[in-house]
């Protein structure tokens, strides 16, 4: 299907609009009473929010692009192959934030076709920060503003976010990115980290990602000239989760030669 950039335009203006709406949604159920269950243990959480909100967006979007494949997290909706235009959605990315922290959660939505990024967007909910553009647009911005590409800092130069219990374990060295950058930060949100390397505030992040957690990111960093792979050097697939760096370029030539 070939989309113009006039109709992406115009998409990612619908797009932006229902956001700021489901904002609202979201802000006024927080304060109401919702259930909080578990997932794979009792630190994987999902709440009835999720599954609404999942609702709601997936309603919006599918009658936006005909024919569309919808990917999101906390239903069936799932896909056996990327061909074609797929949406991809995290209803909420940081659940656990979410529940016992009432921040540092964000909605994420991407449109990828035949595998590649088309749109991203990551809405940080609390701070009203929406994080939208892609590919497709080629360009991203902050809310209104066009942002250009971050600084290319190396990893001894800037902050880095890091999985805490890869950390811990040592996967993959990262006790020694950890020491070879400024410090590591931990934030339990994809999204709010890959916002923090978009925006020029980390040179990197990395953990074990599922699609839905970096698909909005990646489209919106390689954009802004950000590097985005799986660190066993495969490229990202829509289809399966892997362990994910996004970062400077300077920063991802260090980490790539760190992980090996
Ligand atoms: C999780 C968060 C977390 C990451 C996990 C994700 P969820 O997403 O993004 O930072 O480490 O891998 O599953 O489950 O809260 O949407
Ligand atoms: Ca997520
Ligand atoms: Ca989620």
């Amino acid at each position: 299907m070939d989309i113009t950039k006039t109709q992406l335009e115009q998409i990612d203006q619908q797009i932006c609009d229902f956001l700021r709406e489901d904002r609202q949604f979201i802000l006024e159920q927080m304060q109401k009473h919702y259930a909080v269950g578990q997932k794979t243990g009792r630190r994987d959480l999902v709440t009835s929010l999720d599954k609404e909100n999942q609702q709601r967006i997936i309603a919006y979007l599918e009658p936006l692009l005909q024919p569309a494949k919808i990917l999101a997290e906390e239903t069936e909706h799932q896909i056996t192959d990327s061909t074609g235009l797929v949406w991809v959605i995290d209803p909420i990315d940081g659940t656990m934030n979410f529940v016992k922290q009432g921040e540092d959660f964000a909605v994420m939505v991407a449109l990828y076709e035949d595998g590649h990024p088309i749109l991203g967007y990551i809405y940080d909910v609390m701070r009203d920060r929406l994080l939208h553009g892609g590919p497709g647009l080629g360009v991203a911005y902050c809310n209104e503003m066009k942002l250009t590409s971050p600084e290319n800092l190396p990893l001894a130069e800037g902050l880095v976010g890091l999985s805490g219990p890869m950390l811990i374990a040592n996967k993959f060295n990262f006790q020694t990115i950890e020491s070879q950058s400024l410090g590591s930060r931990v934030l339990g949100s994809a999204g709010i980290e890959f916002s923090r390397v978009i925006l020029g505030k980390q040179v990197g992040y990395v953990s074990t990602l599922k699609p839905w957690d970096f698909a909005a990111g990646n489209a919106l960093a390689t954009v802004l000239g950000l590097m985005v792979d799986r660190v066993d050097g495969s490229p990202l697939n829509m289809l399966k989760s892997g362990v994910v760096l996004v970062a400077t370029k300077k920063a991802f030539a260090t980490i790539m030669n760190i992980v090996k």
